[in-house]
């Protein structure tokens, strides 16, 4: 291995006044494999992100909404985090742009660029609302098309012909907001003046920071000569105030990907082996990457670079922009049901398949992708679960049953003389020689070529087990150490295949490593085999065919969730659904009825009872924490349902031996009963 690298990486910060989609998880997705897969390689990557909290669409859902935008805000952080750990994105920490380190940086990057005279202040004229108060952005005045005339357009552009003009263009215009006429009014606002970057940005983009396609871009853009951007806004605004300019506000966008530095320094305020300037000061030799959509590329390779420059911060290593997501052939739309929410994806389908979807798809360039959701059923079914995880679930019996769950040798042979022996075995040394090429495909983020290389081994695993036949050999006693040697091949094989795997589909393999018996698996790990007398443990499921009527339901759903509104008084407030498991996992959960056969005070403890519980035939003790709610003489007789697998609990008042359900969220205790006619000892599934 070379020396370690010291990477920081970004995804671009989603608004904090809606869900997250689909459309957003391609690059939560894109960028959480390639971090997944430096850590691997023994590199140190950290992943950070935040919510974009400021702005006055923002500000206006708060007002819609009736309440404050901090607690606006604070709610879709929550859902956001939520959703992102669902699709297994490992942020090593995930902020919001309305932070005091945010500020800070906010304003230390302005005070910086004013002093060295890169900020300029000029009267525009502009919309405003004089029964709202407040000036209006393009997207809050519609009007009449100045070129086609057509009706109700948008401030900015005509969805009918394409002309793009400025707001005061517009024929008879009116408010979004109230419907008055707007006016005109001046005010004096703030300019970053973009073009004394000019020959730095042009070094920049030399250096190779960019893909082919937004270097171009960025010729057209230089061509049309870079103008001063307006980085202030007049108040009401939910943001931060300029320090030298009261009623005056930074733009939602100056300080959004100043967010990336903020999320870092917080997590540099967690870490003490984290030291903020090695990775933002000039000349550091750490790497710092930004995955963003392609929409956002001025924003990311000209106003951003230039900022940091301007401030005597470091310049990106490398902008890495993806194209957009089309669902079924078409821009994701809430009456066909494909703009899907990954709470709802979530809800349907395991969220581990998305990411080997998108992974399958994604590649280095600017490409808009698309999930098509019957390929998307057929490509899982055929590559996860009939070649992925049927190796391991054709050969992994006959280890546990035949071998005392124990792997045979495997010796690696093929095109290496010097390692071949007596069970020469090319297909293991093709797939640890493969190890390079894909780590290459990882590195350049050539997921679909590197998801094609995998499945083309996984392939020849499968070709190798079916020309073998096990379950032939198994038929026969003479045959057993051949069996062993096979099915342990196998099996290293698919300990391979995961491992290549593992960036993409980090639940399955921490299931896998759980199976295999192994500690996490990295990238090095591809160099050795499990040594011979290795004892596996029994092997569960790890992926599950997706059912037509799953993603019916998905598309059912979504409609109905685009229809749904989602001001808060309709919004039920409950803590956010968990991360979805598998049935497997809720399956080791052991529910069990059970009568309270007595129940009583304990002494010294505030809020707990004794109970003594019958399950049918066995007792057991337990300490519930439901004092407060109920009387011991009122629970004798009930019925309730108990976790029987619990692993008990030496307390200080004695053993507790399970739990007994009880609802309850700080707004009082519930506990749980069945229907008439359980009896104690039935399980609950
Ligand atoms: O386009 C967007 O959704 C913005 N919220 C992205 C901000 S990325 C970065 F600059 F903060
Ligand atoms: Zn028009």
């Amino acid at each position: 291995m070379n020396t370690p690298r010291r990477i920081l990486v970004t995804s671009a910060l989603p608004y904090a006044n809606g869900p997250i989609h689909l459309g957003h998880l391609v690059e939560y997705i894109q960028t959480d494999v390639w971090a997944r897969f430096q850590r691997m390689r023994g590199h140190q990557c950290f992943y950070v992100c935040a919510d974009d909290a400021h702005g006055t669409p923002i500000m206006l859902k708060a007002r819609e909404h009736g309440i404050a935008p901090e607690d606006q805000i604070q709610r879709v952080w929550a859902e956001h985090t939520a959703d992102f750990a669902r699709f297994g994105i490992g942020f090593d920490h995930y902020h919001t742009t309305h932070s005091p380190e945010n500020r800070h940086f906010a304003e230390l990057i302005y005070t910086r660029l004013r002093d060295a005279g890169h900020i300029a202040r000029r009267s525009i004229r502009q919309a405003y609302d004089p029964s709202q108060k407040m000036f209006l952005p393009d997207r809050f005045i519609k009007g009449e098309c100045p070129r086609c005339g057509a009706a109700d357009q948008y401030g900015d552009s005509c969805e009918v012909c394409g002309a793009t003009y400025a707001p005061t263009d517009l024929k008879n215009p009116v408010s979004v907001l109230s419907g008055a006429t707007p006016e005109e009014r001046d005010s004096e606002h703030y300019f970053f003046r973009l073009a004394d970057f000019e020959p730095m940005l042009r070094r920049w983009i030399d250096d190779g920071a960019l893909q082919g396609a937004v270097r171009h871009k960025l010729a057209e853009w230089f061509d049309a000569g870079l103008s001063d951007w307006d980085i202030s806004r007049d108040a009401p605004y939910f943001g931060f105030e300029i320090p030298d300019a009261p009623g005056k506000y930074f733009y939602v966008w100056l300080d959004a990907p100043i967010g990336y530095m903020a999320s870092f320094q917080a997590l540099c305020e967690q870490r003490e082996d984290l030291v903020f300037e090695d990775f933002w000061a000039p000349g550091t030799d750490t790497e710092l990457y930004h995955f963003i959509g392609k929409d956002i590329a001025y924003f990311h390779t000209l106003f951003w670079p230039a900022m940091l420059h301007g401030a005597g911060f470091r310049m990106p290593t490398a902008v890495f922009a993806h194209g957009f997501l089309t669902v079924n052939g078409q821009k994701m739309s809430k009456s066909r049901g494909t703009f899907i929410r990954a709470e709802t994806f979530a809800r349907h389908l395991t969220p581990e398949y998305l990411r080997y979807y998108f992974a399958a798809k994604l590649g280095p360039e600017v490409e808009d992708i698309d999930l098509n959701l019957e390929d998307f059923a057929a490509r899982v079914n055929a590559d996860l679960v009939g070649k992925l995880a049927n190796i391991a679930s054709r050969c992994a019996g006959f280890i546990t049953k035949r071998f005392d769950g124990k792997l045979g040798a495997v010796l690696i042979g093929g095109a290496d003389p010097q390692r071949s022996g007596d069970h020469v075995d090319s297909l293991t040394f093709d797939l640890m020689q493969a190890a390079d090429e894909i780590a290459a495909c990882y590195e350049q983020r050539e997921y679909a070529r590197a998801m094609r290389r995998i499945m083309a081994l996984a392939d020849a695993v499968n070709a190798y087990v079916d020309q073998k036949k096990p379950w032939e050999l198994a038929k026969n006693p003479a045959d057993a150490a051949q069996l062993h040697i096979v099915t342990s091949i196998a099996l290293n094989a698919f300990r391979l295949l995961i491992l290549y795997l593992k960036p993409v589909l980090p639940a399955m393999a921490e299931a896998a490593e759980h199976f295999l018996n192994i500690p996490p698996l990295t990238w090095n790990d591809a160099a050795s085999l499990l040594p011979t007398g290795h004892a596996i443990g029994v092997y569960q499921h790890l992926a599950r065919r997706i059912e037509p009527d799953a993603l019916a339901r998905l598309v059912a759903d979504s409609t109905e969730a685009a229809s749904r509104t989602t001001a808060p008084e309709e919004v039920p407030a409950i803590a956010p659904i968990a991360p979805t498991i598998g049935i497997e996992d809720f399956s080791r959960i052991d529910l069990r009825i059970a009568r309270i056969a007595s129940a009583e005070h304990v002494e010294g403890a505030d809020k707990l009872l004794r109970l003594q519980l019958d399950l049918g035939g066995e007792r057991r003790q337990v300490f519930a924490g439901i004092k407060a709610a109920y009387r011991p003489e009122e629970l004798v007789g009930r019925l309730t349902i108990m976790v029987a697998n619990l692993a008990s609990r030496q307390m200080k008042f004695g053993l507790s031996e399970g739990m007994v359900l009880a609802a309850g969220d700080g707004k009082g205790i519930f506990l749980l009963s069945p229907d008439q006619g359980a009896e104690p000892g039935m399980r609950v599934k």
